[in-house]
């Protein structure tokens, strides 16, 4: 007999609880609508979300942009075969590309699907031009996602152990050492994979060093330097894309996260000379659907348009300021890092849970990034005000360590 869903559920909770298998330790609040920089949960309590979907909701939520281009591009053409031709996912490609030093892209889903295209790309490389080198190397505290090759990508220990033995061809070395990765080369090697912000590690940004000796040496190599940028793409932290503070352009980029501001998307960029499929060798059944690829054209071309990476560039230095003077009242907090909205605040002990929680009850989604890490990554188009806001919050919660 088919059991029937009850009209009205009491607990939300209480039923996930029964439901669902246990991947994630869910907070308390469960999100019911969302506009701009807040979110109001089925109690009606009002919070100011600095997580914006981890890194995903550019433009906030349900920004009329966003909402206008789901319901235009629903009521047309929502999915078709990659068989055929559909306008959105071409006007998205042009977008991308004429925006970056990229000639060529593949669209899929997810952040991680648009990694694992990456490394089949560069493996796919590697057999045509490297005599079959295959090893990528990455590196330690990096996160690129939750397939079993990106889990062997990911250089952290409490992703990989549960999953050994994990798919070969993958060499985790010391972010921001360029001697480990000259060490680690070898002639199987076809690339090196770097985020230039380490989002999940912590927020650990490359120096610049760092990065133009890793241009150097894959030039010398002939291998190929792909950018993940799925966390630190698309205006998050005050350019367009992360490569352009640096000196260098990588050969490959993947994007995913802002790309759709709210919707899922994934892209994969490469240069010219290093876009080596042929038809057949990868695919995807939703990769670059219509009613997706509709969105993220109009999120994009909005932010493009509005100068918002720019306005991130200025917004994240108020913001800046503003922990400072934080870091300059409570002693124990001891660093600042990040670029533009990409931000955290490290404290001397592992106090990040509790003041997570504290920002939390007083109405401030914020993400603890490590133990002794708080993370913010609110909407693009978040304003000075909301920064205050989310500014006395942060300071309510450490005032109760004192
Ligand atoms: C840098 C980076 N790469 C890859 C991923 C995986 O993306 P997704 O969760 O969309 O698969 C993430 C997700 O947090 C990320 O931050």
């Amino acid at each position: 007999m088919v059991q029937q869903l009850p009209d009205k559920v009491d607990n939300w909770q209480e039923l996930e609880n029964k439901l669902f298998m246990r991947t994630v330790n869910r907070l308390p609040v469960t999100l019911v609508c969302g506009e701009g920089s807040n979110v109001w949960d089925s109690t009606g309590k009002e919070y100011l979300d600095f997580v914006a979907g981890w890194a995903v909701n550019s433009l906030g939520h349900c920004h009329p942009v966003v909402s206008k281009a789901l319901i235009d591009q629903g009521q047309v053409l929502i999915q078709t075969s990659n068989q055929f031709y559909t306008i959105p996912q071409i006007k998205l490609a042009e977008l991308l590309i004429h925006n970056s030093c990229f000639n060529r892209v593949f669209l899929c889903n997810s952040g991680t699907e648009a990694n694992e295209a990456a490394v089949k790309l560069v493996r796919r490389y590697g057999k045509l031009h490297l005599n079959g080198a295959h090893y990528i190397i990455t590196t330690h505290g990096s996160f690129h996602g939750r397939t079993l090759a990106m889990v062997a990508a990911t250089g952290q220990n409490r992703h990989q152990e549960p999953y050994i033995p994990l798919p070969g061809g993958f060499i985790n070395v010391d972010y921001n050492d360029i001697n480990a990765i000259k060490e680690a080369t070898t002639d199987q090697t076809c690339a090196i994979m770097i985020e230039p912000i380490q989002g999940e590690g912590g927020v650990n940004v490359a120096n610049n060093d760092y990065v133009n000796e890793i241009r150097v040496w894959c030039d010398q190599k002939g291998i190929l330097l792909i950018f993940d940028e799925i966390q630190t793409g698309v205006g998050r932290t005050g350019t367009l894309f992360n490569y352009q503070q640096y000196d260098i352009e990588p050969d490959v980029m993947t994007l995913a996260k802002g790309l759709g501001s709210g919707v899922p998307i994934g892209a994969l960029l490469a240069k010219e000379k290093a876009s080596v499929f042929s038809p057949g060798e990868h695919g995807s059944t939703f990769g670059g659907n219509p009613l997706v690829c509709a969105v993220s054209f109009a999120a994009l071309e909005y932010i493009i348009d509005n100068n918002i990476p720019e306005k991130v560039h200025e917004i994240g230095h108020y913001f800046v300021n503003g922990l400072d003077k934080l870091k300059e009242k409570y002693d124990f907090i001891v660093e600042i890092r990040g670029r533009g909205l990409l931000l955290a605040l490290v404290f001397k002990n592992d106090i990040a849970e509790d003041i997570m929680i504290s920002c939390l009850n007083r109405g401030l989604l914020i993400n603890r990034v490590r133990p002794n890490a708080i993370r913010f990554m609110p909407s693009l188009t978040v304003t000075k005000d909301e920064i205050d806001k989310a500014l006395k919050i942060v300071e309510d919660a450490l005032n109760e360590r004192l």
